[in-house]
């Protein structure tokens, strides 16, 4: 009998030297929840137990490494994803999370202070026992505004005259984070593919080949569009990192499209996983019909990460679903 195409999803997957046990990673969300304090390692550990084969922590700004953010602080939610069977990644933002400052009020000094910012936080992910760090370079924020024509109107060697000037923030940053990571860490890279206003796709597969040879692992291309799963990240494969297709993919039969017709290595589940952390675990025992669905209201995920409180769902409770970590 041919296998269930939903198995693409559970087949194990090795970068550098580590093996995730398959195919499905909890992308970074904002919880609101103290990813050091107990309901934020609540909340990772039962997400991890739920099945992904990577768990990437939530957006968390490197000046927090050293100050709150300690070795062994940080070591009790890498170990609660340890015990989940998964492995632990974390989205490094470059400032404070929340702030966005423009492209042209960040001095030289800022740059080189973020550059430092982010080798502590790696020094000290790895005494925890990290797997992989992500600098977040997607979505509008810091690093992907210096890559933006449109948002990037300095003058100096960062500016956006050249591809060379744009890329220039994001691959200093990822060089200091593989030179103080050696090879003891994956080094993600999380990235915008287009913007419409702004740059296309082929400027983005020119700065993934540089990422590439900086040191990533693994790109995490955010967004794909609703169309065919994992559209936008097709034309990143292959170049010499594995990738990551996110957006809409709930369905298991989407997810599983995107890995077998080679748009993406890896698939991020995001609200789905809010709705339902056991998701990846009911789809590889056969109890998709059991899944608790994510409706796309926002409402409880989006909508109270803007209000400052607990990321929850307003389907939890129904369909056997419960609670996550208050
Ligand atoms: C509550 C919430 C918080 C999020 N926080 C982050 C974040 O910290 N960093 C990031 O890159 N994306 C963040 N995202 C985007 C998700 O990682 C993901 O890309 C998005 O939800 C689309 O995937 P989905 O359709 O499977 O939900 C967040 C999304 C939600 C719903």
């Amino acid at each position: 009998m041919p296998a269930h195409p939903d198995s693409l999803l559970f087949q194990p997957l090795t970068v550098r030297n580590r093996t995730l046990r398959n195919r499905i990673v909890m992308p970074p969300m904002v919880s609101v929840r103290d990813i050091t304090k107990p309901d934020g390692i609540e909340w990772y550990e039962r997400h991890a137990a739920g099945g992904p084969g990577l768990v990437i922590i939530e957006a968390t700004g490197v000046p927090r490494f050293g100050d709150d953010i300690r070795p062994e602080t940080l070591r009790t939610v890498v170990d609660a994803i340890h015990r989940g069977g998964a492995l632990a990644a974390i989205q490094l933002f470059p400032i404070k999370f929340g702030l966005n400052p423009s492209v042209a009020d960040t001095t030289k000094a800022d740059i080189r202070r973020i550059i430092k910012e982010y080798k502590t936080a790696v020094e000290i992910c790895l005494e925890a026992g990290m797997d992989g760090v992500e600098p977040h370079g997607a979505h509008g924020y810091l690093l992907n505004r210096f890559f933006s024509p449109a948002d990037n109107l300095r003058t100096d060697n960062y500016s956006a005259t050249s591809l060379e000037n744009r890329m220039r923030f994001g691959l200093e940053i990822v060089r200091a984070v593989r030179k103080t990571a050696g090879d003891r860490m994956l080094v993600l890279y999380r990235h915008t593919p287009v913007k419409d206003d702004s740059y296309g796709i082929e400027d983005s597969v020119a700065f993934a080949r540089e990422l590439i040879k900086a040191g990533v692992d693994i790109l995490d291309v955010s967004p794909s569009s609703k169309d065919a799963p994992g559209d936008q990240a097709a034309p990143f494969v292959g170049l010499g990192a594995a990738v990551i297709t996110v957006w809409c993919l709930d369905e298991p039969g989407r997810a599983a499209e995107a890995l077998g017709e080679k748009r993406a290595d890896l698939v991020a589940i995001g609200r789905a996983l809010i709705a339902d952390p056991d998701w990846p675990e009911k789809v590889r025992t056969g109890k998709r019909d059991t899944i608790v669905r994510c409706t796309r209201c926002n409402l409880e995920c989006f909508g109270n990460l803007k209000k400052g409180t607990p990321i929850s769902c307003t389907q939890w409770g129904k369909s056997g679903g419960k609670a996550v970590g208050g």
